[in-house]
């Protein structure tokens, strides 16, 4: 009924410090990705290339993604807007480059400054010359169970822009709850319809945690055999295009429930952990997710 394995996509360093106060040193930056890059996570999204005004906590993209250890066998991907976006995320030799729109008008407008229709082309240029380069391409799209400004949206929507973005060459759509209003029932009615159109092997799901539902609306879509989930090492994150939207589903807590569950994930607990101990030294904040509440209840 569950699939024996899962993977697990760490996006912490992008998701999780984009929305943060705190700017954190490209030292830290560089220390804490090579300490994920020892827990087992076969993924890491390390930065955006996105216009620094507008995400001035990411914007030393090109250093950290130029002076992490790369360790064989894991991938090291970042977010891309356009094509000066590409370039230097191509000079930076980044492993995959993962392109972002949404499924509503109001929060692509707010998000990338473009209407939807306006973006195909952008993105269009992005993903040809990024499979020219020989990179593989991954996309996502927000606000599929809920937009900060239009609400719910219709499934309808989504399906036409995720063909827009499987025709550009993706190779994977990750389905983003951008603002953590999704819930399990939703998360499945969802997914038995559109999963009659796309292949489950290339849909990823990305759950924010902002009302507490996102391990639940894992166990939904593991029920519905998804296998690939993104999420942030102690629950860090946010869009900050999104109001409301909190941090994304905490690495360390999918990473219980799928090991309990039987579900291999390939990653170490305590290395995990670690990982998320340095970084709340670095923010000077306590990380909320249950495995870092839980750890520093034993101090
Ligand atoms: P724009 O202002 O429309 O761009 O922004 P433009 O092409 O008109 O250029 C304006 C200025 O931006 C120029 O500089 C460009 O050089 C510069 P100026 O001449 O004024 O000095 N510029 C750039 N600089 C650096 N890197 C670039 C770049 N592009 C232009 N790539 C743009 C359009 C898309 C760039 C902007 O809106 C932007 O950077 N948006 C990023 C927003 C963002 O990062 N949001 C958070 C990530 S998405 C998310 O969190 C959701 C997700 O997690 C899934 C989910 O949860 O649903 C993925
Ligand atoms: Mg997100």
């Amino acid at each position: 009924m569950f699939p024996n394995k899962v993977t697990i996509k760490e996006v912490g360093p992008r998701d999780g410090l984009q929305n943060e106060k705190t700017i954190i040193t490209v030292d830290d930056k560089v220390s804490w990705i090579n300490m994920l890059s020892e827990t087992g996570l076969s993924y890491i999204e390390v930065t955006s290339f996105v216009n620094p005004k507008w995400i001035p906590a990411l914007a030393d993209c090109f250093e950290v993604a130029t002076r992490i250890e790369k360790k064989p066998g894991v991938t090291y991907a970042a977010l891309v807007p356009n094509q000066k976006g590409l370039e230097k995320a191509l000079q930076a030799d980044i492993d995959e480059i993962s392109i972002f729109m949404s499924a509503s008008e109001s929060h692509n407008l707010k998000n990338i400054n473009k209407s939807i229709q306006e973006t195909y082309p952008v993105l269009n240029g992005v993903v040809k010359d990024a499979l020219a380069a020989e990179k593989s391409v991954r996309g996502y799209l927000s606000t599929v169970f809920g937009c900060p400004y239009e609400g719910e949206i219709n499934i309808d929507q989504v399906i036409e822009v995720t063909e827009k973005l499987f025709e550009m060459g993706v190779s994977e759509l990750s389905l983003g709850d951008t603002i953590g209003v999704a819930t399990p029932r939703q998360v499945q009615l969802f997914l038995e319809q559109f999963l009659k159109r796309f292949p489950k092997e290339k849909i990823a799901l990305h759950f924010h945690d902002t009302r507490g539902t996102a391990l639940a609306n894992i166990f939904a879509s593991l029920e519905m055999g998804m296998t690939v989930f993104d999420s942030s090492l102690g629950g860090l994150g946010g869009c900050p295009y999104a109001p409301g939207a909190s941090g994304n589903v905490a690495t360390d807590d999918v990473n219980y429930m799928l090991k309990k569950m039987g579900i291999e994930t390939n990653i170490e607990d305590e290395k995990l952990l670690d990982a998320a101990q340095f970084i709340e030294t670095c923010l000077n904040k306590r990380l909320m997710s249950h495995s870092m509440l839980i750890n520093r209840s034993k101090c």
